[in-house]
């Protein structure tokens, strides 16, 4: 169409989504579907947080707030962090907004442009990819490998940064894969960025809760060498099952932190206010039910680790975190997204084929489970007749 900002076109979107409005249609049909395809826990908000959003409310806050969040907010995520992390943050460097993706895309602002490059996890968060080539910015693809656990090989990602390399996106645990980084790779990329010092780093640490076995989480906010270049995402959604209430927030460096504050104010203004007091409820109150949601992620995750790994020509690698696997999966004349459309058209089971998050992940599939015990074995048996046609 003539007069759209030609980026426009760039711009992908997201198979979950997509793949969520057709399982609609299918049930608008009658048809019961199994959603294995989004990624949002299947638990309530804790009853503690949302009683907070209703106080806020009931105390009168219905007006717009700092566009920057409440300053109680700010504090209770410095806290939360420091005590995660062991790494201090001053509240007035960090940004609320409404989920962690705005971070990604107010990030993406501040750095993408014809001519940069920016380093992205492949297969990675499809927003990434989404948002770099709307900046007119090239998208390098940093391999995560199955066979490297679908973490970062850090001397293969210093390889790819060159002068015109802006921002390397980091994301652990990760979508779609569940891959934690190793704190080995982690340390060298560190030191190998102090060649590199206007290379800025996007850490993406929204599933830095959900973790199983002995995984850490390391946020690369802790090596102070590059702690001036090292811009922390996370958020509420996943951790406190509340990604309707679009809660999250960037740790920026001081000096640019400025930049993402007129992004805000000039787009989303801030954050509902009663959200944000849910927030600080959500961060300061009883830890059980995010506990509680762990245990029971880490049950169904041995449970479709160990049967996938049993039937022949599927592979699966344990993730060490969030709340997907990542099987590969070997069938003849199929791809990922025919498998993909076959479980949902003929099992009604949505799940998002490997290739939507980058060339690397074509031949796996992203199964989320996020979703009741019996679904995940409803979907292994009917993935069990596509290998047997
Ligand atoms: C890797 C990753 N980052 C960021 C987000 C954004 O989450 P939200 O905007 O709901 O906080 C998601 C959501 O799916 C995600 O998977």
């Amino acid at each position: 169409m003539d007069g759209l900002n030609k980026s426009m076109y760039d711009i992908g979107s997201d198979s979950a989504f997509a793949i969520l409005a057709r399982s609609q249609e299918l049930e608008k049909k009658g048809n019961s579907v199994i959603n294995l395809g989004i990624g949002q826990p299947d638990f309530p908000t804790p009853q503690n947080v949302v009683e907070a959003a209703i106080k806020a409310l009931r105390d009168g806050h219905h007006g717009y707030t700092a566009s920057n969040g409440i300053k109680e907010l700010r504090r209770a995520v410095a806290n939360d962090f420091c005590k995660r992390n062991n790494v201090e943050i001053n509240p007035d460097n960090i940004l609320i907004t409404p989920g962690g993706k705005s971070i990604i895309f107010y990030t993406l602002l501040m750095f993408g442009e014809p001519g940069a490059e920016i380093i992205t996890p492949d297969p990675g968060f499809i927003a990434y990819k989404s948002m770099i080539d709307y900046t007119g910015a090239r998208a390098v693809s940093l391999p995560h490998r199955m066979e490297n656990n679908f973490s970062f090989d850090a001397d293969e990602l210093i390889s790819l940064i060159n002068d015109k390399t802006k921002l390397i996106i980091l994301n652990s645990p990760a979508n779609p894969t569940g891959g934690v980084v190793s704190e080995v790779e982690l340390i060298k990329l560190a030191e190998g960025l102090l060649k590199f010092p206007k290379v800025f780093i996007l850490s993406d640490e929204i599933y830095s809760r959900i973790l199983f076995d002995n995984h850490k989480h390391i946020s690369p906010l802790k090596y102070k060498e590059i702690r001036d270049r090292v811009i922390v995402l996370d958020g509420w959604s996943k951790t406190y099952s509340m990604t309707g209430w679009r809660l999250g927030y960037g740790i920026y460096p001081k000096e640019i932190f400025g930049f993402a504050e007129k992004l805000a104010i000039n787009s989303h203004s801030c954050v509902n206010s009663a959200s944000q007091f849910a927030g600080i409820e959500a961060l300061e109150g009883d830890q059980k039910p995010v506990n509680d949601m762990i245990i029971e992620f880490n049950k169904r995750r041995n449970f479709l680790v160990s049967e996938l790994n049993k039937i022949e020509n599927i592979q699966c690698k344990q993730p060490g975190g969030a709340f997907y696997v990542f099987p590969k999966i070997k069938k003849e004349n199929m791809n990922s997204v025919e498998i993909s459309k076959y479980l949902l058209e003929k099992k009604f089971i949505a799940t998002v084929p490997g290739s939507s998050f980058g060339k690397n992940g074509e031949g796996f599939l992203r199964v989320s489970y996020a979703s009741a015990f019996e679904n995940l074995e409803k979907f292994i048996v009917c993935l069990k007749d596509l290998m047997n046609e």
